[in-house]
């Protein structure tokens, strides 16, 4: 690719995804500007000293038009990071940040003529609900999340929309039927369906990135709201056991944020994909009480993790991402889930004393209704 065609803007390059994908991108040559608001919820201290200096920052909100635009100025790719995320009860903020301002910045580059030429939305798995599942009836099928009441009622298993049998979590593939049955998860249907779809109207080439729950250094440990291994570690380093919901069965197809940047530049830097949904992921089921035992035995914690009677509406309870579509490109996940956690629990240790921000946060999630207590 010429190097005049190398110049990209990472939303919400500040964050995990964003951070990491920004120094890969300087690694090969390219020209890099974030654009970020340092929303205070992951941000709690301000502006991270991990943001490379060889990137241009600047400090806006994705809905800002004048920010965005500004942002966009002789941007060849690109790369819409930024979004409001997690099990919050708020509804317009979702919409807000992750609808309407990537509706807005598509609409800006289209009626501007601005000479984008790629445009790479981050969605997530979560826009499967719950994944593709085998029935023993009734072959593959694409069940709903599962209803709260079921939950309450102390059942976690996935039945199959036909029959209502068991089903047992094979691997999604993109064609799977999705939806969004989450505020969340609905936002990122939205984001990949506008990006897609003016695509085709535009011309203008676009991947809708299917991302699998993502962990590594960087990882907020301020968020008591998402991010299974930021939260099991601060636990653990408090003395405090892992909580697991439901029985701590759910599975989590885990992915070393590293693997997620490159498969951003590979579809950045590839035609073959373009006006697809993409899934990647680690394409490997871990169970979530497996996974807190892992955390305990690197960390030196004899902790085992502790299943309250709790349960999440909403909480999918296991979704592995087929892979198969962005291996075409020469995708393959390199760091494995023991050397990702060796990687994240290293970095931890240079982020100073670690407060169980989880903890003091329970009450306010039962209070909100994130986290129910089941009945049975
Ligand atoms: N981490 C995961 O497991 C995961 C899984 C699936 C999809 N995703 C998606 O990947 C993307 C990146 O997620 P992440 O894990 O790096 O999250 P993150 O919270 O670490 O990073 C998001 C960044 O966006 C910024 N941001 C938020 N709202 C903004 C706004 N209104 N204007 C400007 N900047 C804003 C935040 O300050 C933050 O730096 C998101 O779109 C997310 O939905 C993440
Ligand atoms: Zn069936």
């Amino acid at each position: 690719m010429p190097s005049q065609g190398k110049r990209a803007l990472v939303t919400g390059g500040a964050g995990l995804i964003g951070s990491h994908l920004v120094d890969l991108l300087l690694r090969e040559g390219w020209t890099v500007r974030i654009l970020d608001n340092l929303e205070p919820q992951t941000h709690k201290y301000g502006k991270p000293a991990w943001i490379n200096s060889a990137a241009e920052f600047c400090l806006g909100n994705v809905q800002d038009p004048a920010a965005m635009r500004a942002a966009l100025e002789g941007i060849d790719v690109v790369f819409h990071e930024a979004a409001y995320g997690g099990y919050m009860p708020e509804m317009a903020k979702y919409v807000l940040v992750n609808s309407f301002a990537t509706a807005q910045m598509l609409e800006m580059i289209r009626d501007q003529g601005l000479p984008v030429r790629k445009v790479v939305v981050a969605s997530s798995q979560a826009v499967y609900s719950e994944g593709a599942a085998h029935c023993p009836e009734h072959g593959e099928v694409a069940p709903r999340l599962r209803p709260a009441e079921q939950l309450r009622a102390g059942d976690f298993a996935v039945h199959c929309p036909l029959c209502a049998r068991p089903t047992t979590s094979v691997p999604t593939p993109e064609a799977t039927p999705g939806g969004g049955e989450t505020v969340y998860a609905l936002t990122k249907v939205d984001q990949e369906r506008l990006v897609l779809l003016w695509g085709k109207q535009t011309g203008i080439p676009t991947v809708a990135l299917r991302y699998s729950c993502t962990y590594g250094p960087r990882q907020s440990l301020f968020n008591p709201y998402t991010g299974v291994i930021a939260i099991f570690c601060t636990r653990l380093l408090n003395g405090q056991p892992p909580v697991l919901y439901e029985d701590g069965g759910q599975t989590r197809d885990l992915c070393f944020v590293e693997d997620i940047a490159r498969a951003n530049l590979l579809v950045a830097t590839t035609d073959k994909l373009d006006g697809l949904p993409v899934n990647v992921g680690s394409g490997r089921a871990t169970t979530v009480r497996d996974l807190a035992r892992i955390i305990a035995a690197q960390l030196g914690v004899a902790l085992e993790p502790l299943a309250r009677g709790e349960f999440r509406p909403g909480e999918i309870r296991s979704l592995i991402s087929d892979i198969s579509r962005i291996r075409t490109i020469g995708y393959e996940p390199q760091t494995s889930l023991e050397a990702g956690i060796a990687r994240y629990i290293d970095w931890i240790g240079t982020q100073g004393t670690i407060d169980d921000y989880f903890g003091k946060a329970e009450a306010g999630l039962r209070a909100k209704g994130i986290v129910q207590r089941v009945q049975a």
